[in-house]
């Protein structure tokens, strides 16, 4: 991650600047120092490149005299429309004008502590990579950019105040770190370990391999797990920072699905190492929660499997014992993540009475068909908590748009032989695998969200770089700090 360093307002010797222009303001600050600097360079750039401070517009000066590399500026749109969203978007829109600097010192002279804290977090998430698996990248493509520094007013206060945005985006780079490695190394085992490895962080981190699933009668999860050389693991962490009955969060973490014997086409079936996001994002969280210390009582529920056609694998038509007792008919072993999901959410529940389950799943094409890319599907048997999470995502631009549930789709789920079926048929899919995981909920404030469309990025978006998303963490962040935290 970048080193992100506090200043007092001074036009720096050398380095780059960099600011933030409201749409329609005249030069003021430190804008006003660099222009007078430079001979009023950057009142004539910005007329030249039409300027005017509007929400999207950049500019860059190169080596615009007074000791600096570079000039780059990004609108702030109206000052009466400015947001937190508005405020992450310019600095990540910064982040992409760094160039081949080593150092950019950000003029926050015009904004407040916290405005100057959001665009940060804005060009840090932007600027996130994964280099890991690159052994030929030259110098020249390797990235420079290793500090910020914010120029404002009370830099002290600003320092004080970034270690919290420091914890949730070191949870997203997590959630991103864990999606997007190949599923060869980063099967359930390996994911386990790298969870363990947050213990440094506080966490309580607790893991159950497949013969203690199997003496508590996971049989859902443990029918995916079967056609896998690679056993699984399903992970417990714990955050103890608060009082009372714990918010859970739970995530489907299949490290790879082929489909299993119900085989996916070859065609982008390498999407399917992403289909862990939801334990990813879940595992985000949590780290978040611990490295903030957070003020509330969480835990974070992960199922790991693999999805695969082994000699042992199971087949269409098999029946499945969950651990909640009920039968379930396996039509389609390509429904896998329901399935694991079902018997972590019911051991959740009678295990540790939390007070709400939310799940995190990549868990239907359908719900890509429904919301596209822009929305995850919500889905919830309590509306008090859907509305809290509507409103956290809206405030962190992890948007979600609640989906129905009802008797009619349950209906869809009916099996000649079992208590159900697993799949629902092609209308509606991504509500008929909602009802799915709702006959796992107990009479508990629950939310289910299908990210299935928002998980993996194929552009550039603001503060997303291509790739994965990290979808979920501060969508969720956002909701204990709004909800769930002690004042
Ligand atoms: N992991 C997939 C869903 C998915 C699709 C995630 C595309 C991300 C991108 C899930 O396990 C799956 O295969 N769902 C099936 C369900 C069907 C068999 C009822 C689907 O959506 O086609
Ligand atoms: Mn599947
Ligand atoms: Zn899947």
């Amino acid at each position: 991650m970048l080193t992100v360093d506090f200043a007092p307002v001074a036009l720096p010797a050398t380095h780059a600047l960099a600011l933030l222009v409201p749409e329609g303001a005249s030069p003021y600050g430190l804008w006003k120092e660099a222009d007078e600097a430079t001979g009023g360079a950057v009142t004539r750039a910005f007329a030249a490149a039409d300027f005017s401070g509007k929400d999207g517009q950049t500019v860059t000066l190169l080596s615009p005299g007074a000791g600096l590399t570079r000039i780059i500026a990004a609108g702030l749109g109206k000052p009466e429309s400015l947001s937190e969203r508005k405020l992450e978007e310019a600095g990540s829109a910064l982040a992409a004008l760094l160039g081949r600097d080593e150092q950019a010192a950000l003029a926050a002279d015009g904004l407040t502590t916290a405005q100057a804290l959001q665009a940060a977090t804005g060009l840090v998430l932007r600027s996130y990579r994964f280099d890991l698996y690159r052994t030929k990248l030259k110098p020249e493509e390797k990235p420079k950019f290793a500090r910020l520094l914010i120029l404002t007013a009370d830099s002290e206060a600003a320092r004080a105040g970034w270690p919290r945005h420091q914890a949730v985006i070191s949870g997203v780079f997590l959630a991103r770190d864990l999606a997007t490695e190949p599923a060869n190394v980063l099967n359930p085992v390996e994911m386990a370990t790298r969870i363990e490895a947050l213990r440094e962080t506080g966490l309580e981190v607790e893991i159950f391999g497949p013969d203690q699933m199997l003496d508590l009668g996971f049989g859902a999860l443990m029918g995916v797990a079967q056609g896998s050389a690679n056993p699984p693991r399903m992970v417990v962490m714990k955050w103890h920072g608060g009082e009372g009955k714990p918010v859970a969060f739970i995530g489907k973490g299949v490290t790879f699905d082929t489909g299993g014997i119900s085989i996916k086409p070859a065609a982008n079936m390498e999407d399917m190492k992403w289909d862990m996001a939801g334990a990813a994002a879940v595992t985000g969280v949590m780290s978040a929660l611990a490295r903030r210390k957070a003020k509330v009582n969480a835990i974070g529920l992960v199922g790991l499997v693999e999805n695969m056609p082994g000699h042992n694998a199971q087949r269409p038509g098999d029946v499945v014992k969950s651990y909640s007792g009920q039968t379930i008919e396996v039509l389609n072993t390509d429904a896998e993540g329901r399935l694991v999901l079902a018997d972590v959410i019911w051991f959740c529940q009678e295990k540790y009475e939390p007070r709400c389950m939310i799940d995190l799943a990549t868990l239907t094409g359908a719900i890509i068909i429904s919301l596209g890319h822009e929305h995850a599907g919500l889905f919830s048997n309590d509306e008090d908590l859907a509305a809290k999470l509507l409103a956290a995502g809206s405030a962190s631009g992890e948007k979600l748009w609640r989906m129905p549930l009802g008797k009619e789709y349950d209906k869809m789920l009916k099996s000649d032989i079992a208590d159900m079926k697993n799949i629902g048929g092609r209308p509606g899919g991504a509500i008929t695998a909602a009802q799915f995981i709702a006959r796992f909920v107990n009479e508990k404030p629950w939310a289910h969200l299908d990210i299935a469309g928002t998980a993996w990025a194929s552009k550039d978006i603001a503060t997303v770089p291509k790739g994965a998303t990290g979808f979920g963490v501060r969508l969720l962040d956002r909701l204990v700090a709004d909800h769930f935290e002690a004042a």
